[in-house]
């Protein structure tokens, strides 16, 4: 995309959005983490930017990647920071995109010393519940904390399984989250993670679906702002 070649209209809208993978520490050396590589979430700051946004970009764990030019980025590393800086950051923000992959568990004691490796049998990791950070957001607009015009945006990775398609889970989940929008990738066969391509439904809370091709993220990272931009005009 040539910038000049964009719309600017994001023009003075303050958005926020996280990218990335959460890591959730189990000792100083060692961590449970994810394979977001933070390239969708980087993609929506830099064409946010480039469409004329003010953008706080919250980046948790990516590949190397070049900054979007104009975000103001701020570095997290477990769900807990993620979660206190996208608090802060949407406190002014007319949007909020979570392109981030949260750790849903993190082990409920990280050990202050490497653990080593002993004759005995390691314990088991025992896992506590992360916050759910989009949930949160969409509880605290809804409670009046948040401006009650943000519109929230959340994504979902979703296989089929023998239970249900990808669509069926991506409803419920949307329904689930109270969110405006959720974007919908299919997943598996070599698609979404690591590569370049995203193919899958963009979701409204009004019932409206639409397929999003199979495409480069920056050109999906247009569709959801296109989508947004027409959310900001009701
Ligand atoms: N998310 C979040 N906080 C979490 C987990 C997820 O804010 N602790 C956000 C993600 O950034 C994403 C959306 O919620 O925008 C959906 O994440 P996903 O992992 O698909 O949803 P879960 O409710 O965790 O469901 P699942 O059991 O499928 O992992
Ligand atoms: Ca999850």
């Amino acid at each position: 995309h040539r910038p000049d070649a964009l719309p600017r209209d994001l023009e003075g809208v303050r958005v926020v959005v996280s990218a990335g993978g959460t890591r959730e520490p189990l000792d100083p050396v060692r961590y449970l983490g994810n394979r977001s590589s933070g390239k969708q979430g980087y993609a929506l700051a830099r064409t946010a930017a480039q469409r004329g946004a003010h953008v706080t970009l919250v980046s948790a764990h990516t590949l190397p990647l070049p900054e979007p030019a104009g975000a103001e980025v701020v570095r997290v590393g477990t769900a807990a920071q993620l979660r206190d800086a996208v608090h802060a950051a949407a406190v002014g923000a007319d949007v909020v995109v979570m392109a981030a992959a949260v750790a849903d568990f993190r082990p409920v004691v990280s050990a202050e010393f490497k653990i080593k490796k002993t004759a005995r049998d390691p314990d088991p990791v025992a896992l506590t519940r992360n916050a759910d950070v989009l949930a949160e957001l969409v509880a605290a607009r809804d409670s009046g904390a948040l401006p009650s015009e943000q519109v929230i945006v959340g994504f979902a990775a979703e296989t089929g399984d023998s239970g249900a398609d990808v669509l069926d889970h991506a409803r419920a989940k949307l329904r689930r989250k109270g969110c405006d929008l959720l974007v919908v990738n299919a997943v598996g066969e070599g698609k979404a993670f690591e590569t370049e391509d995203n193919a899958g439904w963009l979701l409204a809370a009004d019932g409206a679906e639409r397929p999003i091709a199979l495409g480069s993220k920056a050109q999906l990272a247009t569709e959801v702002w296109d989508s947004v931009v027409q959310l900001l005009k009701r």
